[in-house]
């Protein structure tokens, strides 16, 4: 019997002002009706922080930080700055790392930073469609967690995702994901984790026709949500697919 907590996560990226997304939550709020058993978690741009938030069934998180506690990072924001306003932070989303060369190596210094802080981070990994085509899932994955894990030693939740399915539409399909899922759980297992109690969360093109049948698979613990997640009806719709599969 599995026992791994399950999570719906939005991840805003560069979109919502603080009013919009203090008007996401008041409505995200409004909609839940019971205690979620799914762990909600929503991320906005930091500059939504700190605004009032109706908190007490939904976490915020954040979409990065620097991995300096402090210090001459023009333009950077630390997890000091953050830390009583969020629970969670992503980690080494395939954004970060295309566009802002963000390395396993730095990732992993952020995560340190995270877990010394006590907020949770959500560590995502995934490969391209090239090393897909070249056979190298398992040997990118493996790669992206050991280097990102090096010298932690609390469970993490991990997001699998394939960066070809990333805001493409195109979600991997059942099959890739489960097998996906396996590998990193065995991989876990290798570097020195339990890979059963690791929760996974898949992210690729999520949306709500797809949600129901992916929640299903025994390996999914939740998702994490890009551009479906921007319309609050659209991520409450995948938010209620998860908590009827408990
Ligand atoms: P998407 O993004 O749902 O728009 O594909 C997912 C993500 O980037 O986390």
């Amino acid at each position: 019997m599995r026992n791994r907590r399950k999570y719906s996560v939005a991840n805003f990226k560069m979109n919502k002002t603080r009013s919009e997304t203090v008007d996401f939550l008041d409505k995200l709020n409004s909609l839940i009706d019971t205690v979620p058993k799914t762990v909600l978690v929503v991320c906005p741009p930091i500059t939504s922080l700190g605004a009032e938030f109706p908190v007490d069934k939904i976490w915020i998180g954040v979409q990065n930080i620097n991995s300096n506690e402090s210090g001459a990072y023009t333009g950077e924001v630390s997890i000091k700055m953050i830390d009583s306003h969020a629970n969670f932070v992503i980690l080494g989303h395939s954004e970060r790392r295309e566009y802002f060369n963000e390395s396993n190596e730095e990732i992993n210094k952020k995560l340190i930073t995270v877990l010394k802080y006590k907020l949770e981070p959500i560590l995502c990994i995934g490969e391209t469609l090239k090393q897909r085509k070249n056979n190298e899932v398992q040997k990118t994955l493996k790669k992206q967690l050991s280097k990102c894990l090096q010298n932690v030693d609390s469970n993490v939740i991990i997001a699998y995702e394939p960066v070809w399915a990333i805001g493409t539409g195109e979600t991997a399909t059942s099959e890739i994901i489960v097998e996906a899922h396996q590998m990193i759980r065995n991989i876990l297992n290798d570097i020195g984790f339990d890979g059963e109690k690791i929760s996974i969360l898949y992210g690729g093109s999520v949306n709500r026709n797809n949600a129901k049948e992916l929640i299903t698979l025994d390996d999914v613990d939740g998702f994490l949500i890009g551009g479906a997640s921007l319309d609050v009806e659209h991520f409450y719709d995948i938010y209620k697919f998860i908590e009827e599969s408990f």
